[in-house]
């Protein structure tokens, strides 16, 4: 039995995390066993990665040098937690995955050449089934990520602090991917209420992955 892998992305303040929880739940509750987690993480090492990145810590590197911490990262999390658990029939759910580096770093300017062999070094033919994109303005993404911060007291970390220019090109980076791999790519509109975003979901889970009629 091969387990299934699904990875959700977006730019910041898309809800993610939100829809993650709310697709955990009810796959678990349909009998399925899922594991949650998220890149830059997943793993002790690669939470250390995560604070060196998210801190800005890493940027004196340079695009290219943060691009093989995020790859350090994830080469650690798919070997210990996500092929795993795909090996033992698991459902994984990941917020964020490759398309983040090809998206955040390939529109910083990242070496295309170089991002090519860090995704063939840390993830082999480990790749997701599924791929949610969920599409929102970058004004509103950032709206909703000030909102998070205000309500928790945080500064922004070194992504979620840039300009809304640089937000919106990143929109379009992943609508671009979407249109490059519409087999495993599918765009759910974030701007709608959390449930309806939650259906939409649920509804191209049922279509692509299930073999069910959509609940
Ligand atoms: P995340 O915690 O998912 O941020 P948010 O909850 O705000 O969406 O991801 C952390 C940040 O790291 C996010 O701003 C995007 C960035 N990132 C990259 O630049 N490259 C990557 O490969 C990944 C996985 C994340």
């Amino acid at each position: 039995m091969t387990g299934r892998f699904i990875s959700f992305e977006g730019g910041d303040g898309a809800g993610k995390s939100t829809q993650i929880r709310i697709l955990a739940a009810r796959l678990q509750a349909s009998g399925r066993t899922v594991i949650t987690t998220r890149e830059p993480g997943g793993t002790p090492t690669a939470e250390t990665i995560r604070r060196l990145l998210l801190s800005g810590i890493a940027e004196p590197l340079g695009v290219d040098g943060e691009a093989v911490l995020f790859a350090a990262a994830r080469a650690d999390h798919v070997e210990r937690v996500i092929r795993p658990a795909l090996q033992r029939g698991d459902w994984v759910l990941c917020d964020r995955f490759v398309d983040s580096t090809r998206v955040y770093q390939g529109a910083a300017g990242a070496d295309e050449a170089l991002l090519n062999a860090l995704e063939r070094v840390a993830v082999g033919t480990t790749r997701p089934d599924l791929t949610f994109i969920l599409d929102i303005p970058a004004s509103l993404g950032l709206e909703r990520v000030r909102a998070r911060l205000v309500a928790v007291g945080a500064p922004p970390d070194r992504f979620e602090g840039e300009a809304l220019a640089q937000q919106e090109k990143r929109r379009q980076a992943f609508l671009a991917i979407a249109a490059r791999d519409p087999g495993r790519c599918v765009v759910i509109d974030g701007t709608q209420k959390e449930e309806l975003v939650a259906h939409a979901i649920w509804q191209a889970l049922a279509e692509r992955l299930l073999n069910e009629a959509a609940a």
